[in-house]
């Protein structure tokens, strides 16, 4: 049996552990103290989260604009700025093509339209606040179809 390497006793396999743990944190450490600071954003936006700045209003009550809408009225946004990826693709978000499609998620949309994580920022599309306050206004109408 002679060249067997003799078993690490239980206390000699923790300090290993140990020492590789605390390796592995200072690793961490340096990994992060090295990443290249990111340059500002032009719209002050942070990497990773919505646009720091998002002037979309969430309308308390319904307007007598908001009342006279329908779904004819939002359809185009929707189908402009939501269903380009929202259409049903597999693996891919599920579809804001129709009324239906808009009205069975009407609580989320509504929130990802006023907090300005949809559409994504990135995303080739270029939504303006006009055409979001008026879904939110329908929305907030009871969506009228
Ligand atoms: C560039 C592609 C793209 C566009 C444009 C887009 N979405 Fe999305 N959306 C996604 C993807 C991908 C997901 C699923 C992954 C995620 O939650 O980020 C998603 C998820 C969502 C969700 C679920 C979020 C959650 O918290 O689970 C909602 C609601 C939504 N989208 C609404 C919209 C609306 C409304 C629009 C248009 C105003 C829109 N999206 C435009 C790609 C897009």
């Amino acid at each position: 049996m002679a060249g067997e390497p003799y078993p690490l006793t239980r206390s000699e396999w923790k300090c290993q552990a140990c020492s590789a743990v605390r390796l592995s944190v200072l690793a961490l450490l340096v990994v992060a103290a090295c990443s290249p600071p990111q340059p500002p954003r032009p719209d002050g936006g942070t990497d990773g989260g919505g646009p720091m700045v998002c002037d979309v209003v969430l309308p308390t009550e319904c307007s007598d604009a908001g009342a006279a809408l329908d779904y004819s009225h939002v359809k185009p946004a929707f189908d402009t700025h939501c269903a380009n990826c929202h259409y049903g693709a597999v693996g891919g978000p599920w579809p804001l093509k129709t009324y239906n499609d808009v009205v069975d998620w009407a609580q989320i949309v509504r929130d990802s339209i006023a907090n300005c994580t949809m559409p994504p920022e990135d995303g080739g599309t270029n939504m303006t606040k006009a055409e979001k306050q008026q879904i939110l206004e329908w929305l907030r109408c009871g969506y009228p179809r």
